[in-house]
């Protein structure tokens, strides 16, 4: 069966099982590597993305859910890296191994549009989605904040 939706701004018809879950479609289909599979059980958050605008966990997301709807990944995020988290990313070095970060990068991004100054206690509470093996978690926090900030 055919599903029909949007991705970092362009349409898309996938053909596959209707139960295959986004995280695949966008890795295997779609070759959107940027988008990782850590745990395939809503644990980790290394599968963040955004649908219609708002976080999801790609891994826990299936096809049918998708019809009309629009998905925004790491790779549409902005066009050049642009985008105020992914500088202040930058700025403050987050990343160790990596594996994490593009599913940390979507859960803040969700969090500065939907609070454009959250607290400290807000940002901890809200990226308590994304696991990170490397502890990068002080950074994260510094990165969000610097975001908020310069945003
Ligand atoms: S891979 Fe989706 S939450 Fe871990
Ligand atoms: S940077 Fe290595 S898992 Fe987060």
């Amino acid at each position: 069966m055919t599903t029909s939706f949007m991705i970092n701004g362009k349409p898309v018809s996938v053909d596959a099982p209707t139960d295959t879950p986004l995280l695949w479609v966008i890795r295997e289909s779609l070759k959107l590597t940027g988008t990782k599979f850590g745990c395939g059980a809503g644990l980790c958050g290394a599968c963040m993305v955004h649908i219609n605008g708002k976080r999801a966990y790609s891994c826990q997301t299936q096809l049918s859910e998708l019809a009309g709807k629009t998905v925004t990944t790491i790779e549409g995020l902005s066009a050049d890296s642009s985008h105020p988290v992914q500088k202040a990313w930058l700025a403050e070095s987050v990343p160790q191994c990596g594996y994490c970060q593009s599913g940390q990068i979507m859960s803040a991004a969700d969090l500065l549009n939907q609070k454009p100054k959250p607290t400290r206690s807000e940002i901890v509470e809200h990226m308590s989605s994304n696991l990170c093996r490397c502890g990068t978690y002080q950074r994260i926090i510094r990165a969000v904040e610097r975001a908020s900030r310069e945003a």
